[in-house]
């Protein structure tokens, strides 16, 4: 049997289903991925430790909050793709839950109104205070410069986690609990490399959930595969789920 017919059947035969997401879902979309072959990734060009830590912004918030401006306006020309679609027809169709690492909100756009994204990395798309965690909504089109929060002296930054921040302990929860009780995951487009976030295939692995991998190149989390799909997110979750 094929490796898509054998996924295509443990799509059909289990009903918890978690999709688990990186930046290569968004990949398709034009978005640069951290990590990987692709000569746009990210963190082959730029320092994390200088552009997404708590570290990097004390040492120079310009430059940091100019980055993200620039992240920004990539966002700005850029749409969901067709796996990005067939993501949302399961969310639609089979109450599939989506845990993604991803900020760009992408899967926000074309997900059913009543459907929950959990995020586990935050969003670029609004920054927050260092000090009082006032929020602001970032739109797109008119991006603001690096400020001071108007409620009190501390600095406006992306709301973003950063390397060595905690994530959300009731986002984290939540997708602990959805990974424990899951009878299906699908992880998509990330190199499993960040933890705690790789951490919860592992957790849905452990609770004998079946495990599905869609990754253009091989990844850290190919050993827990039930299945793994090489090839382009954009063109294998609609081949996976038959759109
Ligand atoms: P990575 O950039 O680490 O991994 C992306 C994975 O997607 C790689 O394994 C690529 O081979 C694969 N890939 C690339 N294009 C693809 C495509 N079209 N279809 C399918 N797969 C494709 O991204 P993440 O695992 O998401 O943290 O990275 C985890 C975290 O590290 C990110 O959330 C970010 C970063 O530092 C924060 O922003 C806090």
């Amino acid at each position: 049997m094929h490796a898509i017919e054998r996924a295509r059947e443990l799509l059909s035969n289990f009903g918890r289903i978690v999709v688990f997401t990186g930046a290569g879902v968004s990949a398709d979309s034009g978005v640069p991925t951290f990590r990987g072959s692709s000569s746009d990734a990210l963190w082959g060009k730029y320092d994390p430790q200088q552009l997404a830590s708590p570290e990097g912004f004390e040492a120079d918030p310009k430059l940091v909050y100019d980055w993200y401006t620039w992240r920004r306006s990539q966002l700005a020309s850029v749409t969901p793709n067709p796996g990005h679609n067939a993501i949302a027809v399961l969310q639609r169709e089979r109450g599939a839950i989506v845990i993604t690492q991803n900020v760009d909100g992408l899967h926000e756009r074309v997900a059913p109104s009543n459907a929950r994204v959990l995020r586990l990395h935050g969003t670029i798309l609004e920054d927050q205070c260092t000090d009082c965690s006032h929020r602001e909504t970032i739109g797109l089109t008119a991006l603001p410069p690096l400020r001071d929060c108007p409620r009190c002296l501390g600095k406006m930054r992306p709301a973003v986690v950063w390397f060595g921040e905690s994530l959300d302990g009731a986002t984290l929860h939540a997708a602990d609990d959805a990974c424990t009780s899951a009878d299906l995951m699908i992880v998509v487009g990330t190199s499993g490399q960040v933890w705690p976030a790789a951490g919860l295939v592992h957790r849905a692995k452990r609770a004998r959930a079946k495990v599905i991998v869609v990754n253009l190149e091989p990844s850290e989390l190919d050993d827990l595969a039930d299945v793994v799909l090489h090839g382009r997110a954009a063109e294998v979750l609609p081949a996976l789920v038959q759109l």
